[in-house]
């Protein structure tokens, strides 16, 4: 298959285009992070400019778009609003637009920060509330997919791994401050289900195989404190965890609202691809071993300066 991933620098995207060239001929989309690499062909493109959707699927013809492209950070969503929605809705729209004329498929990458987190264990038909600029320009990306092409693929996800930059991921800050020696907060009411970006991926190649569309929670098969994940992290790696401080949410002060219980329920993806899922212990031990197989070094060597 010819798959086209926009997003292709950032932290979801690198690790499902590495991992996707093992099998498929991989267009990586990248922006403002130059990358060099002979496992995929990179593509330079700024995808909010009138016209780059169109020039970038008359060049490529994919047979699947995978949108990892996304202003993803909550505080730069509500520095600039019209920027979010740029990426985060008109982006989306536009490529369901394509996909709607026929010969592509899309699968939409969103966010488990859809709900305002008071509840957790989120089904797919649960109404989201999104509370930040972020989670409403992501919610109304979704809706606009499954409207103007039903046929897409919509998932929302949390994950972790390791990125070009080194610090994309809640696991490279844990680590990198840990080995730094250097303290930090761990939030012990904000709960979450994060897989590794790695099997991510092939969860979304078995949804993309099994040719499925609609919406999935794709996600680990159980839930963590955000402060339960770093002490994991460090004890994975040896690292001291007395330097994580147990820290209410509340106690952090961030200007931007954050959902407190993003657990999602994946029933209906554990039914339909009958699989079970990782628990993030596993999926920890998963990071510590491509940290040992020197993957963070080989990430890090594809940032073209
Ligand atoms: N990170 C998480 O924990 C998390 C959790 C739930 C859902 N998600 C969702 O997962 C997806 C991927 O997130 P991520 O953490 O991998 O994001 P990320 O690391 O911030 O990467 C964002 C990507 O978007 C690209 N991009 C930004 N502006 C662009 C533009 N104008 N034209 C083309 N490309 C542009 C960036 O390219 P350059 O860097 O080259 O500019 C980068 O490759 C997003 O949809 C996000 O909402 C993330």
């Amino acid at each position: 298959m010819r798959l086209l991933i926009s997003g292709a620098s950032g932290l979801l995207g690198v690790n499902l285009a590495l991992e996707a060239c093992r099998v498929h001929t991989v267009f990586g989309v990248v922006h403002q992070t130059p990358i060099i690499t002979d496992q995929f062909q990179v593509v330079q493109a700024d995808l909010t400019q009138d016209g780059e959707v169109e020039r970038l699927m008359e060049t490529i013809q994919p047979d699947w778009i995978i949108n990892c492209a996304a202003l993803a950070n909550l505080e730069a969503c509500e520095n600039n609003p019209p920027l979010a929605k740029k990426l985060n809705t008109d982006l989306p729209s536009k490529l369901a637009a394509f996909v709607a004329r026929g010969g592509a498929r899309l699968l939409q990458i969103s966010t488990d920060a859809v709900f305002d987190g008071q509840r957790g264990n989120y089904r797919e038909e649960d109404e989201p509330h999104p509370i930040s600029v972020y989670a409403q320009t992501k919610f109304a990306g979704e809706q606009a997919v499954l409207q103007i092409a039903p046929q897409s693929l919509v998932v929302r996800v949390n994950f972790f791994g390791w990125s070009i930059t080194g610090n994309r991921s809640l696991a490279e800050f844990f680590y990198n401050n840990l080995i730094a020696n250097e303290p930090v907060m761990g939030f012990t009411d904000v709960y979450f289900c994060p897989l590794l970006a790695n099997d991510l991926a092939y969860i979304l190649f078995a949804l993309m195989e099994g040719n499925r569309s609609g919406l999935y929670h794709v996600v680990a098969g159980q839930a963590m404190s955000k402060y339960e994940f770093g002490v994991a992290i460090a004890r994975q790696f040896g690292l001291d965890e007395r330097l994580i401080q147990p820290t209410h949410l509340a106690q952090a002060n961030f200007r931007v609202a954050r959902s407190p219980n993003m657990t999602l329920n994946t029933k209906k993806l554990q039914r339909d691809l009958s699989l079970a899922l990782p628990s993030i212990e596993t999926e920890i031990e998963r990071f510590r071993d491509l940290w040992l197989q020197r993957y963070p070094t080989k990430l890090r060597q594809m940032r073209k300066i």
